[in-house]
């Protein structure tokens, strides 16, 4: 019997590990704890039925809100990708912010190169989520990965997607935990960008303040989301729409959100109202064959 195996006996036998919500601390952990995770249980809980579905994570990053959908809404199983390893510190955060002593049997992670195909290894999934990651993947990835991910659904699959900052909003660079001007990185050459991230002394907001933080220091965060910055790809809600269509995916669902704040007028010669203040964009898709 594999590792997972014993664990799932385990859980059969004894239940889950003992969690304990009161003694969450750290305010990225609660944003995907509660947050996240409650958003995408009702996106994608309205649409199949989560305790029973096999869900895809594309971009798991650390895997809270995975812990959550588990721990919280019943999922019994979600196989996290990402090309990064932050999930393996999930056990430890774990531990630390829920007292919780192992991880659930029905969390599986995975790292992948960007790209990679999935559909060989993980066909038929009843559902794929992916939160704040599609602005993050090469341009020329988009579509290849994007019609993988509908390669992995199964019939009626869906796939919930949402992208929050959306590159033109006011804090489309992600960057505003150093720079509150809104629309700076639209207005500025990129060294004075990087010249008010560098000056940046004190604390940053909590809740942007991922477990990373610690594996870079003060100064490697900076150039870290800096770099994370430079590769944003740029992509307004219509594009994405205009690319999930191209896949094959039917838009089931789809809602846009918008800030209250008026663009600067010469933003304005450059792109459109709308594209300006729209900072979020939740997409439920489906696989329609
Ligand atoms: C802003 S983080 C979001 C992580 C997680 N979904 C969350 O809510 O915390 C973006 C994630 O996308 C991942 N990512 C970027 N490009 C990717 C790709 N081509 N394939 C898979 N994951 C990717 C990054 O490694 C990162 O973990």
């Amino acid at each position: 019997m594999n590792g997972n195996g014993w664990l799932r006996l385990q859980e059969r036998l004894w239940g889950l590990a003992p969690w304990d919500a009161r003694r969450i601390s750290d305010e990225w952990f609660r944003a995907h704890f509660d947050y996240a995770a409650d958003l995408v249980n009702q996106w994608v809980g309205g649409a199949l039925d989560i305790r029973a579905a096999r869900l895809l994570n594309f971009g798991c990053g650390d895997g809270i809100t995975d812990l959550s959908l588990v721990l919280r809404h019943g999922a019994t199983a979600i196989h996290g990708v990402d090309i990064r390893r932050e999930y393996t510190k999930l056990p430890r955060i774990a531990r630390e912010q829920l007292g919780m002593r192992r991880l659930p049997a029905a969390l599986t992670f995975e790292t992948i190169v960007p790209g990679a195909r999935l559909a060989h290894r993980h066909a038929g999934v009843d559902g794929i989520m992916s939160w704040s990651t599609f602005e993050h993947v090469r341009r020329d990835q988009l579509l290849p990965i994007l019609q993988d991910l509908y390669a992995c659904l199964r019939p009626d699959g869906v796939f919930f997607l949402q992208i929050e900052p959306l590159f033109h909003s006011p804090y489309g660079s992600h960057l505003r935990r150093y720079d509150e001007v809104p629309w700076h990185h639209l207005l500025v050459p990129e060294e004075v960008l990087w010249n008010t991230i560098e000056a940046h002394q004190g604390t940053i907001n909590a809740e942007e303040v991922d477990f990373g933080f610690a594996d870079f220091g003060v100064d490697g965060y900076k150039r870290f989301v800096f770099k994370e910055y430079q590769q944003l790809n740029r992509l307004t809600a219509d594009e994405l729409v205009g690319l999930v269509r191209q896949a094959g995916f039917v838009v089931e669902r789809q809602e846009r959100r918008s800030v209250d704040m008026a663009p600067p007028p010469e933003l304005l010669e450059r792109y459109s109202d709308e594209v300006l203040r729209n900072n979020e964009i939740f997409l439920l898709l489906r696989k329609s064959d």
